[in-house]
């Protein structure tokens, strides 16, 4: 069967190709689309924006399509970045910046907890939807540590490893990440319908 994967971020593509195909799965993505296509992720949640790209896909090619969105919690700051994880303090502002920013805002909070969600929808083009959440939980750390991933890593400490989630092989990242728990989600529900 083939499934449409959402994105154009490679590194995506690949992580859900190493898990789907070999279930038997060939996955595209809107790489393989001679249209450029843009879809604006205008929802309220991570499990909505995952629908709204997922469902246009489903219906426009009549394909059963999968994506994601993910993005880091900080319950000391009213769960921000939150959705915003990516446009946080500007689209175009570095991660470097972000992260300091962000060490400075915690800088007198007691509760650093803080999580990395991921949503994974599932569309079909007759209209049935899912949706798989996969979550890591850990703290703001002190300092911006760890030369490894992306984003916000670098400042995500995980107590399991007693660093931070830069700071270990990647490989080892993606074996506990919120990601890998939500696609384990969606190959037990694909697994089920098979
Ligand atoms: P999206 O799911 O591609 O929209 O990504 C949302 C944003 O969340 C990313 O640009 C990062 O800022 C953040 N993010 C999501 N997953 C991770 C991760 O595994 N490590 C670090 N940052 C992440």
């Amino acid at each position: 069967m083939e499934i449409f994967i959402a994105t154009a971020n490679m590194h995506k593509v690949a992580e859900f190709k190493a898990m789907l195909e070999p279930l038997g799965y060939q996955i595209k993505s809107l790489n393989d689309l001679e249209e450029n296509i843009e879809i604006e992720e205008n929802g309220q949640s991570f499990e909505e924006n995952a629908l709204i790209k997922a469902r246009y896909i489903a219906k426009r090619y009549h394909i059963p399509a999968i994506s994601d969105d993910s993005g880091l919690e900080i319950d000391a700051l009213n769960k921000q970045p939150g959705i915003y994880s990516a446009r946080f303090l500007g689209h175009d502002t570095s991660y470097e910046y972000k992260n300091s920013q962000i060490l400075k805002m915690m800088q007198d909070k007691k509760d650093r907890s803080c999580r990395f969600v991921c949503a994974i929808a599932l569309c079909y083009p007759d209209g049935q939807e899912y949706v798989f959440q996969g979550t890591i939980e850990g703290n703001v750390a002190k300092k911006i540590e760890g030369p490894n991933g992306f984003g916000y890593d670098p400042i995500f400490y995980y107590e399991p490893f007693h660093t931070t989630l830069a700071n270990v092989d990647p490989k080892l990242k993606n074996s506990v990440s919120h990601r890998h728990n939500a696609l384990i989600k969606l190959l037990e529900h694909l697994n089920e319908t098979k």
